[in-house]
């Protein structure tokens, strides 16, 4: 079993997603640690739910991104994690992590990369009028939802569609998608 860490900052339900496959068996890895960078997130209920450790930490705690980075290399390296899925990790990654875990951080982001970076990649995807948009995942760099793309699925937007039925389309391609590619990922085929 691959051990992975997995980072959020929210709701986590592709947290929650990964973390059941694991579980189940479905996903040759095991979910060591949930790094949260947020008080009250709820993905940490969920990790509680389902026995797997948290490490949760607060920025403003810290001087500077290198500190808390630092700090959690050195949780991950406890834990033996070999890769890492952010899943909703709303934050840069900084340079002390990306050298420790060099090719070997995942990011999932709903839109179809290079279109919509940020934050409110949903939103925008309705306000410009397109037709189409999707998930991307994608390595990370040192970039805002750059770095190499590992793979995309396109969904349709409909003219009835807004900001909240498109984000259901889209999480429901995410929970299918990240436990895939992360599978992939582990056996060596990426
Ligand atoms: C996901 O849809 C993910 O693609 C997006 O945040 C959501 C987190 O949902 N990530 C980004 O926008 C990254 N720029 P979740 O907490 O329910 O998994």
């Amino acid at each position: 079993l691959t051990n992975i860490a997995v980072f959020a900052s929210g709701s986590g339900s592709n947290f929650d997603a990964i973390a059941q496959e694991a579980t189940a068996g479905r996903l040759p890895c095991q979910v060591k640690v949930l790094v949260c960078d947020r008080e009250n997130a709820p993905v940490k209920e969920k990790a509680e739910a389902l026995g797997i450790p948290v490490f949760s930490f607060r920025p403003r705690d810290y001087e500077q991104k290198a500190d808390f980075e630092a700090e959690i290399v050195q949780v991950l390296k406890e834990a033996e994690v070999d890769l890492i899925a952010l899943a909703g990790y709303m934050r840069l990654v900084g340079p002390t992590l990306l050298k420790a875990y060099e090719g070997r951080i995942m990011n999932i982001h709903p839109s179809l990369l290079p279109a919509f970076p940020g934050k409110h990649a949903v939103e925008q995807a309705i306000e410009a009028n397109v037709k189409v948009t999707g998930v991307t995942v994608h390595l990370v760099d040192e970039g805002m939802d750059t770095g190499p793309i590992i793979e995309q699925e396109v969904v349709r937007i409909q003219a009835t569609d807004d900001a909240q039925s498109l984000q259901k389309k889209i999480q429901q391609i995410e929970h299918r998608l990240y436990p895939a590619v992360i599978q992939q990922f582990v056996e060596g085929e990426i």
